[in-house]
């Protein structure tokens, strides 16, 4: 659970705009109450049951919900009828089930719905960030390959770590591509994301499928309860209440062996 503070520096409403050049193209639409209720009440709307008794009350929201609806449905042409869906912070990662293909895709209102509806992530923002203006996020899609996929620890405005997020699962490409991992990611940091965000200890997520440039997901606290993959909190404590010279470089950490595959052969 994110603490009161958190949920103000890290709502995507408060730093797309700094960093939308370098971001997922995303656009962020109110979540207007009639449908946060809904979402809160976990009320599934099942249309061939109760069409007919609720025809006039939900020709009232319709109507209410109709400037809503207009933004929505633009935001969603603009992004090719097809997007990835967030809160304020956080996706509906675990209702994944209830999509096509286990992928979130969302390609209307009742799919935004039913995945808001069944995530207990979601329900747990919404109850938690008081008086927060509510949005939902529409992303444009985009096929991400796992071994792309980084998250990047930053202590006291210093890129101190890299992780896959995709952990623990053995990449044999890793250890050639080490150093270009962390350059590439080095360099990003240091010309896009150093001193312009909120905080000086943070964590940010990343797609690098280089040699394109890496593309900024999302941001996150660094605490306890951040999921830190290849690391661990104990060792990244410390850091924070030590001095380092400014060039000091990151460490890159990964799986390095096959441990399955190992064993398979034995
Ligand atoms: N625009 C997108 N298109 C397709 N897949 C996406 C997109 N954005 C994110 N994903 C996939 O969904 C996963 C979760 O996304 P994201 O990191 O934004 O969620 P989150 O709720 O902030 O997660 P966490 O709680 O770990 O910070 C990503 O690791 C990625 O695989
Ligand atoms: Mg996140």
């Amino acid at each position: 659970m994110l603490e009161l503070q958190d949920y103000q520096d890290f709502s995507i409403k408060n730093w797309y705009e700094t960093f939308k050049h370098v971001s997922l193209k995303t656009i962020i639409v109110d979540l207007p109450d009639q449908l946060l209720k809904k979402i809160q009440c976990n009320e599934i709307s099942d249309h061939s049951e109760d069409e007919t008794e609720n025809s006039e009350g939900e020709a009232d929201i319709e109507k209410d919900l109709s400037g809503f609806l207009e933004q929505f449905n633009n935001a969603l042409n603009t992004l090719n009828k097809a997007v990835f869906v967030k809160n304020n912070w956080h996706a509906p990662l675990d209702a994944r089930m209830f999509s096509f293909g286990n992928i979130l895709k969302a390609l209307d209102l009742d799919d935004v719905m039913l995945y808001f509806t069944n995530s207990i992530v979601i329900q747990k923002d919404f109850a938690n960030a008081k008086n927060a203006p509510f949005c939902i996020a529409l992303r444009q899609w985009i096929s991400i390959h796992p071994a792309s996929e980084f998250r990047c620890i930053v202590v006291n405005n210093i890129l101190r770590g890299i992780t896959p997020r995709d952990w623990p699962a053995y990449y044999a490409h890793f250890k050639d591509d080490g150093p270009q991992i962390i350059e590439g990611l080095s360099n990003f940091y240091n010309v896009n994301i150093k001193l312009k965000f909120f905080r000086k200890s943070f964590i940010f997520d990343v797609v690098f499928q280089y040699p394109d440039a890496p593309i900024i997901v999302d941001f996150g606290p660094l605490n306890s309860k951040t999921n830190l993959y290849a690391f661990t909190w104990k060792e990244i404590q410390p850091l924070i209440s030590k001095e380092v010279p400014e060039d000091v470089a990151p460490v890159f950490r990964y799986l390095e062996s096959d441990i399955g595959i190992i064993e398979k052969d034995k």
